[in-house]
């Protein structure tokens, strides 16, 4: 039985992509830094008993990330995949930025996923596992209007390459996983955040970019948890240092 780690499980993403793990028969760690909703996720994924593990913790705290790994490791004594989904958006003109967004952005989006690396590649190579990050199309492209956010996801990517370099002598893979928009969530909050009291006219403005025209559609959590789910498993063996858009040709060019 696998141990799989899982950060911001607790919404979007990182939920769906617990679901995908318990549908087989894989120990499941699920980290948060939302105690309630975390505790509700947890109920809603219905595991057997022994299964599934919650860990509260910020993942922008090297001690938390040390702590959380060793909490997965108290609850089943191994570690074999680790999916760094936690994160947070944050937009606005660079002029108006301020430092407190730059460094709660990097923290929780770059920082974070290190920490929870660099404490768990001891126990990966035990069991030959994995890492999983994700990031985003705006880690690919520039995002205007998203200078922050692209520059920790671009980061995040770069650090998942450079891991994959450095890991496969220890015989980890390591890859990034890079979504369009994903209807989570986080969408529904920064259409409400920073849609000007329009947020269906920020939801379909975000569409609009699309290859698809009026076809386009934002991706589901489900689907992105496929894609999860399979680089985890022995077929994507030769999968690593990889960063794969799931982004419906968003970032394949004009
Ligand atoms: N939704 C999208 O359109 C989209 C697109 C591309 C990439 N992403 C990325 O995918 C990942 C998952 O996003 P989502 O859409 O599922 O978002 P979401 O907001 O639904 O879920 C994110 C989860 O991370 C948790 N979290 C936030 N800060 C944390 C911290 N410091 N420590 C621990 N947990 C923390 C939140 O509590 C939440 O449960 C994020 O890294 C996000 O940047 C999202």
């Amino acid at each position: 039985m696998r141990t799989v780690l899982i950060t911001g499980a607790a919404s979007g993403m990182g939920l769906a992509i617990a679901k995908r793990f318990l549908s087989g028969s894989d120990n499941l760690v699920l980290v948060d830094i939302n105690a309630q909703k975390l505790a509700q996720a947890a109920q809603e994924l219905q595991a057997p008993t022994g299964q599934l593990s919650e860990v509260v913790a910020d993942v922008s705290q090297p001690t938390d990330c040390a702590r959380l790994v060793q909490a997965a490791l108290s609850f089943s004594g191994r570690l074999d995949v680790v999916i760094n989904s936690a994160g947070i958006w944050v937009e606005g003109p660079s002029e108006q930025a301020s430092e407190e967004e730059w460094d709660r952005t990097l923290s929780v989006n770059l920082k974070g996923p290190f920490f929870v690396c660099r404490h768990a590649i001891p126990h990966l190579e035990k069991t030959n596992g994995c890492i999983i990050n994700i990031a985003s199309d705006a880690g690919l492209v520039g995002n205007a209007g998203a200078s922050i956010y692209s520059a920790s996801k671009g980061g995040l990517v770069l650090l998942s390459r450079s891991l994959a370099l450095e890991l496969a002598p220890k015989g980890i893979r390591v890859n990034a996983v890079c979504p369009c928009d994903v209807a989570t969530p986080m969408i529904d909050y920064q259409a409400a955040t920073y849609g000007n009291g329009d947020p269906e006219q920020y939801k379909r403005n975000l569409l609009a970019h699309y290859p698809q025209k009026h076809r386009a559609r934002f991706a589901t959590s489900d689907e992105v948890a496929e894609l999860v789910h399979y680089l985890a498993s022995d077929k994507a063996a030769p999968i690593t240092g990889a960063a794969l858009p799931i982004d419906f040709g968003l970032t394949a060019g004009y």
